[in-house]
C-alpha cells in the first residue's frame, strides 16, 4: 500500500497505559528540568551501570558528542569519511540494485528496503540504533575515521536557525549548506494535513564537503515543495532500485524545528512520556495528531532531495546525525528508569508493521532484524532484544 495512504488511515490509538514512574525524578518538577540536566543524568546513570569486567567496561566507554562540540579539524575528519564512503564502491549487488552505487548508497539501499518495517513499528528505534552504529563504524573501519558519531541538536538550531548552525552554514566545516534559492509558486507542501511553509532553498547544494556529492537513488516518495523548477517528484517503489543521478538538494525549513523539534518538544516527550507507546508515537507523531514529532521535525526541516524522501532520507549525510539524536533522546529517556526502559515487558511496545497495516503481532525481543548489505558482514542478524542498551550486545556507547 502507499505511504500515503497508509499515514492517512485513520487510527485509533486505544488505552494509555500507566507503568510506575521512576523515582529517581518524582522530587523534580518535569516542566522546570532542562533537556541539558536530563542528559547529564542519563550519563551519570549510564555510567554508573557499567559493569567493571566484560565486553563493555568504562574505560572502553566512547561518547557521541553534539557537532558544535567537535572541533574544526574532528568535523572535516567525519565529512572526509563520509565523502571516503561516498567513493567506495558499493557491497549491494547491482543486478539487484542498480543505483547503489557507492557503499554510502548501501546504506541508502538498505533503509528503502526496510522503510515498512522500520517506522511505526516496535523496531523503529532499535533498527535504527542499530543501522547508526554500522554506519559509525563503516566510517571508522572502512575510511579511517577516528572519532565517533556526532549528533545533532535540533533545539539548538531551533533557535539560531539552521543555515547560520555549525551544521548547515556551508563552511568547509559544515555538512554543506542549503540549496540554491528557488522561488516557490506559491504552493506549501501538505504532510498528512499539516502545511509546511517553504524552505529557504530548494535547489541544488553548491557548498561545503558535499557540494559535488551526486545522489544516485530514489526518488520513491518525495514531497518538495512546488517550484518554478522540477519541484516535485514522486517517485515509487517500483523504480526504487533505479540509478537516477542528480544534484543533491536541500531546503532548509526553519519551521518545521521550530514547531516539531525545539527544547520543549524534546523535554516534554522525555519527561511526560510514561511508556514506550507514548514515546515512540509522540517521537515519530501520531497519525492525523497534526503534530509531526521530533522525528519528522528534523528530517522534514532539511527539506530537498532525498533529505524529504521518507524512503531515500540517508542520502542526505545529515541523516545520521539526525538519527543520533533520536537514539539519544531515547537513551536519555531510558536511563530514567533503565530497569524498566532498557529490558523487561514494557521496553518495547507495537507490532511488526507500519501502524499495524496489515495487522500483525506484537513484536518480541527474539524478532530478528537485518541490514542487507550495509552491515560489515552480510546476512548478520541481530535480535530486538539485543539492541536495547547501548552498553551491551556489542556496543559501548554514551551521549554527552
Ligand atoms: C511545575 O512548574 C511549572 C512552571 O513553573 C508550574 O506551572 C507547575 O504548576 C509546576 N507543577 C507542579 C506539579 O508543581
Ligand atoms: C568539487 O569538484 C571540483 C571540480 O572537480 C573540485 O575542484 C573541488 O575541489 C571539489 N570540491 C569538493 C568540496 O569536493
Ligand atoms: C505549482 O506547481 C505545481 C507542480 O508543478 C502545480 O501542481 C501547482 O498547480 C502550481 N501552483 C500554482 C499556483 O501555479
Ligand atoms: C525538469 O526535469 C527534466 C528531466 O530531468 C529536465 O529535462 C528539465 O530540463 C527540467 N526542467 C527544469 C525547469 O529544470
Ligand atoms: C515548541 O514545541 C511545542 C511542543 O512540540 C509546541 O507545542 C510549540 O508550539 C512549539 N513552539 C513553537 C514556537 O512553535
Ligand atoms: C499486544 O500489546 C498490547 C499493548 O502493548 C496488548 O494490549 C495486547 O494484548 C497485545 N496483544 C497480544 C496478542 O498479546
Ligand atoms: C530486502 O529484504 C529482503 C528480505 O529481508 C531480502 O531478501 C532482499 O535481499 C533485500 N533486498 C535488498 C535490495 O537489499
Amino acid at each position: 500500500m502507499h505511504f500515503f495512504r497508509l499515514l492517512g488511515t485513520a487510527i485509533i490509538f486505544a488505552g494509555i497505559s500507566h507503568s510506575s514512574p521512576t523515582r529517581r525524578f518524582n522530587a523534580f518538577n518535569s516542566s522546570t528540568i532542562s533537556v541539558a540536566d536530563f542528559a547529564s543524568n542519563a550519563l551519570k546513570v549510564a555510567k554508573s551501570n557499567v559493569p567493571s569486567t566484560g565486553e563493555c567496561t568504562p574505560d572502553k566507554l566512547i561518547v557521541r558528542k553534539e557537532w558544535g562540540a567537535l572541533s574544526a579539524e574532528q568535523r572535516i575528519d567525519y565529512t572526509n569519511a563520509v565523502l571516503c564512503l561516498q567513493g567506495k564502491k558499493a557491497k549491494t549487488p547491482s543486478d539487484l540494485v542498480p543505483g547503489a552505487k557507492s557503499r554510502f548508497d548501501d546504506f541508502i539501499s538498505t533503509h528503502i528496503n526496510h522503510t515498512f518495517t522500520s517506522h511505526y513499528t516496535a523496531s523503529f528505534l532499535l533498527w535504527h540504533r542499530w543501522f547508526i552504529w554500522e554506519y559509525e563504524k563503516a566510517l571508522r573501519d572502512e575510511c579511517g575515521y577516528k572519532g565517533y558519531q556526532p549528533y545533532w541538536d535540533w533545539a539548538k538550531t531551533a533557535e539560531t536557525g539552521l543555515a547560520v548552525s555549525p551544521l548547515f552554514d556551508g563552511s568547509a566545516t559544515s555538512l554543506s549548506g542549503n540549496g540554491e534559492y528557488i522561488p516557490s509558486n506559491g504552493t506549501h507542501i501538505d504532510i498528512n494535513g499539516i502545511d509546511l511553509p517553504d524552505g529557504t532553498g530548494g535547489g541544488c547544494v553548491k557548498t561545503g564537503p558535499f557540494k559535488n556529492y551526486t545522489v544516485n537513488m530514489g526518488p520513491v516518495a518525495l514531497s518538495l515543495r512546488s517550484s518554478s523548477e522540477n519541484g516535485t517528484s514522486i517517485g515509487s517503489t517500483a523504480t526504487q532500485w533505479n540509478w537516477n543521478p542528480r544534484c543533491f538538494k536541500r531546503d532548509l525549513t526553519d519551521y518545521s524545528v521550530q514547531r516539531f523539534a525545539n527544547e520543549t518538544s524534546v523535554r516534554r516527550l522525555i519527561a511526560e512520556s510514561k511508556n514506550m507507546e507514548q514515546f515512540e508515537m509522540t517521537m515519530q507523531g501520531y497519525p492525523g495528531s497534526g503534530e509531526l514529532g521530533v522525528h519528522g521535525g528534523g528530517h522534514y526541516a532539511l527539506g530537498g532531495d532525498p533529505g524529504r524522501d521518507f524512503f531515500v532520507s540517508p542520502g542526505d549525510p545529515a541523516f545520521y546525525l539526525h538519527h543520533a539524536q533520536v537514539d539519544r533522546t531515547w537513551w536519555i529517556w531510558q536511563q530514567q528508569a533503565p530497569s524498566t526502559r532498557c529490558g523487561g515487558p514494557t521496553a518495547i511496545w507495537g507490532t511488526r508493521t507500519f501502524l499495524n497495516e496489515p495487522p500483525s503481532a506484537n513484536a518480541t525481543y527474539d524478532d530478528a532484524m537485518d541490514l542487507d548489505w550495509a552491515g560489515a558482514h552480510y546476512g548478520e542478524v541481530r535480535k530486538l532484544g539485543d539492541v536495547m542498551s547501548t552498553t551491551e550486545g556489542g556496543f559501548c556507547y554514551v551521549y554527552e
